[in-house]
């Protein structure tokens, strides 16, 4: 495409504009990518291609994948609060993508976990929007340095999976900016994304692929955003309000939405003028694409290198929830008894289009054995024989063969067999698993939200047993959202998350039990005591037997902005993770300069073992007028790796605007006493301080530049 845009604009016809605002359905040039956008022959526009997913590439191939790293799901990368370790991750997964020849990647997924049940929470950073935003920037700007553009999805309020193609979202604008959008908001400024992906709900009314406000007043506006908004796959209705919308590409695209758009341009239902924005703006990220480059893609992607890097990404966001008497790390030579079929079945990843197809995914058991870890070899043989003889029983059957669905049966050992292993061993590991994703929200019920019956009772005769002989015992929670764990804590020793944590995970796993790996992960999401605790109670909407719209009564108050404020105490809190050491915070000073906050403080490693700290800066605002929550996050840093008696001096900025909120369509800081609470989590503040803010802030749309 050498000549200008404008003046191969003028070249086109009616149908060929209308072609390329239309995807090509299936994609030809890589089979099993997501899809494709249509070439101009005529006008030498090649397509360009694009695929999922945020945890790795995905090309389904004609039956048979592309292999490509499975990198730890979004809610691990979110656990590392380390915005260099998921820029390294999406620069793996960006180099995947070109050597595979694929332009545009369809991911970060940057929607807020509004409620733990949601199917995609794995898939998806945080509850708290400047962590996501942070996250989700620096895994586009990994992705883009290798060439290929990042697409954020799904814009926006995409918190469910029950009915999201029609479920309508009723939101308050202000809720909308300060939380929902905000993530987006924060990724779109700092990283700039090539492309958007307008999802598949409506939002007060009407469908975010068909909503004007959303796609060109906020997005491009407010904003700025320069790329593409492209709709989810098969999103909306009409595809002459998504263009009149600001949605430049309907995907994957028929032939049929072609014809609709040629029609409506001749009736003069659609301005050419509409027609000719989107045109110029897909014509514009083509330039930038590899395709138009005529980069000549390997197809061998460096896999052995990214394995490396997801298991550092794995290793940084793996979350200690408890390790009482410091049962963790355990001696090298310590006799494990491992309990439940995840040990076997260990879970990379959750579903749909964010699964993987990894070269091999190293299990619980497996990571074990490799580090020749002293695993009792009998009962591993007893559950790899269970594991074994129940998929080929008809009920247990997997979906697909790397899909370990339906779940299988957790309590066929009896308690005189486990008190056998109790006494020969000197620790337990019970694996909790999970599996969730892309059209399936889990129920707040048994072996969903909560233990099934037959998890409860293996945990509690392993419990019974080991705890007999003073032998200690460690759940580990290989799941995609927060479960309830309240109560059964009591009855394990200490709780490892490794969440869904990529094709590593066994190595990780090893090596964090026996301390190779100080665990420095820190939750990104609130675990809540019980379900009936958490604010967003509408989920997934109304009427219950088949929602049709989705009020979000809880608003501003989502997540730890709703326990801290109203009092309602978690099982483990936002920004919790325990470490092999301990920390010290000391000499708190915050400076107020005229459009930003500095807040300065040491840290430092006061306890046996080499450990990174992430230190949490949160701002509780003046109480009485505005409503706000108790606190915000407004700044985090995670330290180098501190030696024992290492500290570090640690300096978080914060602009002023990020203390606003948006009241009757301004952004607005109110004067008054603000208190500065540094901590460990948000709950664990170690340093307060205080400022005031004498006058009050008013801002238009121009915040956060
Ligand atoms: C799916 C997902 C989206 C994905 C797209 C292409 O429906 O919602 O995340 O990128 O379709 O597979």
């Amino acid at each position: 495409m050498s000549v200008s845009i404008k003046e191969l604009i003028s070249k086109m016809t009616l149908e060929e504009k209308a072609s390329l605002v239309v995807g090509a359905g299936k994609s030809q040039r890589v089979p099993g990518a997501a899809g494709e956008t249509r070439s101009i022959k005529r006008l030498g526009i090649p397509s360009i291609v694009m695929t999922d997913g945020p945890q790795g590439v995905r090309i389904e191939g004609d039956g048979k994948p592309y292999v490509a790293t499975a990198f730890p799901s979004a809610i691990v990368l979110a656990s590392t609060w380390n915005p260099e370790v998921v820029e390294k991750v999406g620069m793996a997964i960006g180099e995947e993508a070109r050597e595979y020849g694929v332009d545009i990647l369809l991911a970060p997924g940057v929607n807020i976990h509004r409620n733990p049940l949601c199917g995609r929470t794995f898939e998806y950073f945080s509850e708290d929007p400047l962590l996501t935003g942070e996250i989700s920037s620096a895994y586009v700007k990994g992705v883009q340095s290798q060439g290929v553009g990042a697409c954020v999805k799904h814009f926006v309020a995409n918190n469910q999976e029950t009915n999201r193609r029609i479920i309508d979202t009723i939101a308050s604008e202000r809720v909308l900016r300060e939380i929902y959008l905000r993530g987006f908001e924060i990724a779109i400024k700092k990283a700039k994304p090539w492309a958007v992906m307008s999802a598949y709900n409506k939002l007060n009314g009407e469908y975010c692929s068909e909503n004007e406000w959303l796609l060109t007043k906020v997005l491009r506006e407010e904003w700025g955003f320069e790329g593409i908004v492209m709709s989810d796959w098969g999103a909306g209705e009409n595809p002459v309000k998504q263009l009149k919308a600001g949605n430049d590409l309907i995907m994957p695209g028929s032939d049929e939405q072609v014809k609709v758009l040629i029609e409506a341009v001749k009736k003069g239902e659609l301005s050419e003028e509409i027609l000719n924005r989107s045109v110029e703006r897909i014509l514009k990220v083509m330039t930038k694409t590899l395709t138009l480059r005529g980069y000549k893609y390997s197809n061998k992607p460096d896999l052995e290198r990214h394995a490396k890097i997801a298991y550092e990404a794995a290793a940084e966001g793996i979350v200690l929830l408890k390790n009482d008497n410091n049962a963790l790390p355990l001696s090298s030579d310590a006799k494990i008894a491992v309990f439940g079929t995840g040990q076997i079945e260990t879970l990379r990843g959750g579903l749909g289009s964010g699964w993987t197809h990894p070269k091999y995914v190293v299990s619980i058991l497996d990571g074990l054995r490799e580090r020749k870890l002293n695993v009792d070899v009998e009962l591993a043989e007893k559950y790899e024989k269970y594991v074994k003889e129940m998929r080929k029983r008809k009920e247990y059957k997997p979906e697909s063969p790397d899909i370990p669905l339906p779940p299988l049966p957790q309590d066929f050992l009896s308690e005189e067999e486990i008190e056998k292993y109790a006494k020969r061993n000197d620790v337990a590991l019970i694996v909790i698993t999970r599996l969730s994703g892309e059209g399936r929200d889990l129920k707040p019920e048994k072996g969903g939200f909560y233990l099934s019956d037959d998890e409860r009772k293996l945990l509690e005769k392993v419990s019974k047993c080991f705890h007999k002989y003073e032998k200690k015992v460690v759940a580990i929670l290989n799941i995609g959202q927060p479960i309830e764990v309240y109560s059964w804590e009591k009855l394990v020793d200490a709780i490892l998350l490794i969440w869904q944590p990529g094709q590593e995970a066994g190595r990780v796993v090893a090596d964090v039990l026996i301390g190779v790996i100080n665990p420095s992960g820190k939750l990104p999401i609130t675990f809540p005591k019980d379900y009936n605790d958490v604010p967003s109670w509408s989920f997934p909407g109304e009427p219950p037997e088949n929602p049709v719209k989705v009020v979000y009564y809880e608003d501003i108050y989502v997540g730890y902005r709703y326990y801290g404020t109203f009092g309602v105490e978690p099982a483990y809190p936002f920004g919790h993770g325990l470490s092999y050491t301990k920390f010290e915070y000391s000499d708190l000073k915050v400076e107020l300069r005229e459009d930003h906050l500095t807040v300065r403080f040491k840290v430092k490693n006061v306890g046996k073992y080499p450990g990174k700290e992430v230190a949490q800066v949160y701002v509780s605002p003046p109480r009485g007028r505005v409503p706000k929550p108790l606190l915000e996050l407004k700044g985090f840093h995670k330290t180098r790796m501190l030696k024992p008696g290492e500290v570090e001096e640690v300096e978080v900025k914060i602009p002023l605007d990020l203390l606003a909120s948006h009241i009757n369509g301004k952004w607005v800081v109110e004067s008054g006493e603000y208190e500065i609470r540094v901590g460990s989590s948000s709950r664990d503040i170690r340093l307060r301080a205080r400022i005031t803010i004498t006058k009050t802030l008013t801002y238009g749309f121009k915040i956060l530049q």
